[in-house]
């Protein structure tokens, strides 16, 4: 198989301002890297409806889509939290399951992981995952999604 194409998507107002308040970004792109995907982009938007679609579209669409945008961050519930909403208005097949074990997982290690709000899904040919924004909850949701290979079983079925 084809190494799995990555954007990844930091979404915060803070990182937004201040590029090395990033952490959740990094650690991302290090974990995947590591299990043999290519970061093809990494960018950071503002909590706002608007940038964060601008890139959901701009990564699935064009000559060379990516297989897979990962957002972390704005999945809670604070007032600029808009994440979900905004990558919900461009998903066209949603992914419960995934959606599913993520906060099964999740609720696993805190309860506090009730408090994300996660979406998954389709967007033309790529698979979008909506991470929450701490470094701790990216590296457990992540070893969830690779384990047992779920996520190259689901890009295999997109591709
Ligand atoms: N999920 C996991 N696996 N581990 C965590 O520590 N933290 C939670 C939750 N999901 C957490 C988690 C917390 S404290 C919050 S507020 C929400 O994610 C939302 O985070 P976000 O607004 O940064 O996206």
């Amino acid at each position: 198989m084809a190494k799995i194409r990555v954007g990844v998507l930091t979404v915060s107002d803070t990182a937004s301002s201040n590029e090395s308040a990033d952490k959740s970004g990094p650690t991302i792109r290090d974990i995947l890297e590591e299990r043999g995907f290519e970061i093809v982009h990494h960018a950071i938007a503002a909590d706002d409806k608007d940038a964060v679609t601008h890139f959901v579209q701009e990564w699935s669409s064009g000559e060379t889509p990516v297989d897979w945008i990962i957002t972390t961050g704005g999945t809670g519930f604070g007032v600029r939290d808009v994440t979900p909403e905004a990558v919900s208005l461009l998903i066209e097949r949603p992914a419960s399951g995934l959606v599913h074990l993520l906060l099964h997982t999740s609720i696993q290690h805190t309860p506090l992981a009730a408090l994300s709000r996660p979406v998954a899904g389709t967007v033309k040919n790529s698979l979008v995952v909506t991470l929450p924004g701490s470094v701790k909850a990216v590296k457990e949701n992540l070893e969830a999604l690779l384990s047992g290979g779920v996520v190259e079983h689901a890009i295999e079925l997109i591709r």
